[in-house]
């Protein structure tokens, strides 16, 4: 990252390597330069090959035809009226980490791995909500839990290593044997999910879309993805579990940020208690929309921090780039995401956070592609919704119940196919009393 921090000085809007006379990468990091390439349709995402085994035939990673089939199926998954369901679902993972967090405070350990506690949350909640399924895993481990785990360390391991890449190599070695292991017990148990839900669904009909209908609260359930996609008649297709980790660190890096900014976290306590003041439960709902500054805050973070740092495309016909500059087709393109939320043409002082940058009068001279965390154009993240409601109930009830304050050493950024941390990100927490 700090190799791209030093091209954008340079270049600032795009640059190329030539590796051999066939093999060309374009690198680019400026808003009219990847606006372009965001929004053409003749592009297949070439993501990680190597992931294909996980996701079966999963949305990351198709292309053409299949992706828009693919995407057309799970559109209705995350439509605002489903995801208000979720809320309740968000509320109550984040209770059961502040329930664990307290313990451990109490056992007098006051520092802890963020990213370690907030992966275990999101995945928790992304399996009740795509699943209904309570993995328990905030509690505890499992063989599904570890092969999810583990699935995306031997991922980045393989995209490191380049003769990995070829499937007859890969699959002789060690690292090859434990990642079809693991992509067995994945795809067995969402298998079983999806053939018990099928029969429930065929036995007794659709569930009903209500919040009052929730698992925990009485005997109907949520609806879930699944329950979307097996209602819409159609193959289910392969939903990675693997999401949870960019809202993982999204939000551990929103806590690192606020940790390490105390007036701006002060600031953000005080919008969400005049929010929540006065209210029979905890329970944060949906008008979580109300928190200006706190949004602002979630905005900076992600600019500083982005989840996904580069989106990989193949273009299949030639494209134009400002400058009268053409890229020609099959040359792969890294958008980078780091790189265009670095650009100190675009953001003065890019490595200092500023939430004010997201105040609705400094962003309106801003290009709407100088700020892209979750892409841009069709292939945008579909699940940015459902992942910034998620950061909002977790931020905010942390915030009220929690102060968190920066670990005993400074976290060092490491691209692991997502913006993680070489080795954890320690941060301390003092409970708060939280007033009705
Ligand atoms: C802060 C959290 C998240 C960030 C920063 C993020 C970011 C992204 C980005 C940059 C892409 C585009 C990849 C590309 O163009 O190659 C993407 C795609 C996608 N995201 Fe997210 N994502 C987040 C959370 C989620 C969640 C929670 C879900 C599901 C519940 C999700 C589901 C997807 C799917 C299915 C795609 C593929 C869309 C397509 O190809 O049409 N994302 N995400």
């Amino acid at each position: 990252m700090q190799e791209v921090d030093e091209l954008v000085r340079e270049y600032r809007h795009s640059c190329a390597w030539f590796l051999g006379p066939f093999y060309n990468i374009v690198r680019l990091f400026h808003p009219d330069y990847i606006k372009p390439l965001f929004l053409a349709s003749e592009t297949d995402s070439l993501c990680v090959c190597v992931c294909v085994c996980i996701t079966g035939q999963g949305l990351v990673l198709s292309n053409g035809r299949q992706w828009s089939r693919q995407r057309r199926l799970l559109t209705p998954a995350f439509h605002f009226d489903i995801l208000k369901n979720y809320v309740h679902i968000f509320n109550q993972s984040v209770n059961i980490m502040h329930e664990k967090w307290r313990r451990l405070l109490a056992e007098g350990k006051d520092e802890l791995d963020m990213f370690e506690h907030v992966t275990l949350m999101t995945l928790d909640s992304l399996l009740k909500c795509t699943f209904s399924y309570d993995s328990q895993c905030q509690e505890k481990s499992s063989e599904y839990i570890t092969s999810i785990f583990e699935l995306s360390d031997l991922v980045v391991e393989r995209q490191r290593f380049v003769p990995y890449h070829w499937d007859w190599v890969y699959k002789r070695t060690a690292e090859g044997q434990r990642f079809y292991t693991a992509c067995k017990i994945v795809h067995d148990f969402t298998a079983a999910i999806v053939q018990e839900r099928r029969s429930q669904l065929l036995k007794n009909g659709p569930p009903e879309n209500s919040t009052e209908n929730s698992t925990a609260r009485g005997k109907k359930k949520t609806v879930d993805f699944i329950d979307v996609l097996l209602l819409s008649k159609n193959r289910v297709a392969a939903l990675s579990s693997e999401r949870h980790d960019t809202t993982a660190s999204a939000l551990s890096w929103v806590f690192y940020n606020l940790a390490t900014h105390q007036e701006d976290q002060e600031r953000c306590r005080s919008e969400i208690n005049d929010l929540l003041n006065g209210r029979e439960t905890e329970e944060v709902t949906e008008d979580l929309s109300n928190l200006p500054f706190t949004t602002m805050c979630i905005k900076e973070s992600l600019r500083l921090h982005p989840p996904v740092t580069t989106v990989t495309r193949y273009y299949s016909q030639d494209m134009s780039v400002p400058g009268g500059c053409t890229i020609p087709q099959g040359n792969i393109c890294l958008i980078s995401i780091y790189g265009t939320h670095h650009n100190p043409e675009i953001w003065p002082n890019p490595e200092v956070f500023d939430p004010m940058r997201f105040d609705p009068e400094n962003s309106k001279q801003r290009s709407s592609y100088a700020f892209v965390p979750f892409s841009a154009g069709p292939r945008n993240c579909i699940g940015q919704s459902f992942a910034l409601a998620e950061l909002r109930v977790v931020l905010a009830l942390t915030l009220r119940r929690f102060r968190i304050l920066p670990g005993s050493r400074r976290p060092k950024r490491l691209y692991k196919l997502i913006m993680r941390t070489e080795d954890g990100l320690p941060l301390k927490l003092e409970p708060l009393t939280v007033f009705q």
